[in-house]
């Protein structure tokens, strides 16, 4: 199964991807997390994507389209994927599709997570990520964290804001997302792949409709 998430900053696919991944056994691929892992290694992809993710904008379609093909032809993917937040453009979908075909492949499913502005500031603003084990966590909606780090269990986790959970970053970010990254809503439909998850509802009930989404399948 070749899965993508699209969807606005915030609206859980990232939280989506990971009960996904766990009970299913399938990857999760994050260009976002990709991005950042590089960012923190000083590597030459991380240098050059830091500025674009700071303000909010978009990293260059070919780094992404390079990291996401390298990524795909590792052992681990074989059987399936998910794309969390790749594709975001519509050339990043045709370069996937292209990829894809190449290897006898294509786009299984595609869920669109849908939401208003307004809640995605609040859940993006109340969002911390423990820097030792990657954990997730929010201010206002849960989960808290637990008395010691699952990497660490001598220590507390340790919260930190992500750069772009600011608020005149997200402003960015969510305008960025309806001009760029919303177009892909029509071209999945023309496609019949894409169904919606209404990702303002709890993260138990978004997973149960993913989950009859991907029986339907
Ligand atoms: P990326 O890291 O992909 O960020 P994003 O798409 O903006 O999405 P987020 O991670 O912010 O949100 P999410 O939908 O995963 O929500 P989450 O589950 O975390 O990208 C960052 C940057 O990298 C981009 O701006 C760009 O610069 C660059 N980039 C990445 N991919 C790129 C690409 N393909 N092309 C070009 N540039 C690219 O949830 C958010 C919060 O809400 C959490 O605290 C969570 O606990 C909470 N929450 C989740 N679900 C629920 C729920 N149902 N109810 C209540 N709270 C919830």
């Amino acid at each position: 199964m070749i899965l993508v998430f699209v969807g606005p900053p915030g609206s859980g696919k990232g939280t989506q991807a990971k009960k996904l991944s766990a009970s299913k056994g399938w990857p999760q691929l994050s260009t976002g997390d990709m991005l950042r892992a590089a960012i923190s290694a000083k590597s030459t992809l991380g240098v050059k994507a830091k500025g674009f993710m700071d303000r909010g904008e978009l990293v260059p379609d070919q780094l992404v389209i390079d990291l996401i093909s390298e990524r795909i032809d590792q052992p681990d993917c074989q059987k399936g994927f998910i794309l969390d937040g790749f594709p975001r453009t519509i050339p990043q979908a045709e370069a996937l599709d292209r990829v894809l075909h190449s290897k006898n492949k294509k786009v299984d499913q595609v869920i669109a997570f849908s939401m208003l502005d307004q809640e995605l500031v609040r859940r993006l603003s109340g969002r911390r990520v423990c820097t030792v084990c990657g954990s997730m966590y929010h201010l206002e909606f849960g989960p808290t964290p637990g008395a010691s780090c699952p990497a660490n269990p001598a220590r507390e986790c340790q919260l930190e804001q992500r750069s772009d959970d600011y608020p005149d970053v997200i402003e960015k970010r969510l305008k960025v997302y309806h001009s760029q990254t919303e177009p892909l809503v029509s071209y999945y439909k023309t496609q019949h792949k894409l169904e919606s998850v209404n990702a303002a509802h709890s993260p138990d009930q978004v997973e149960a409709d993913v989950q009859t989404i991907l029986k339907k399948k």
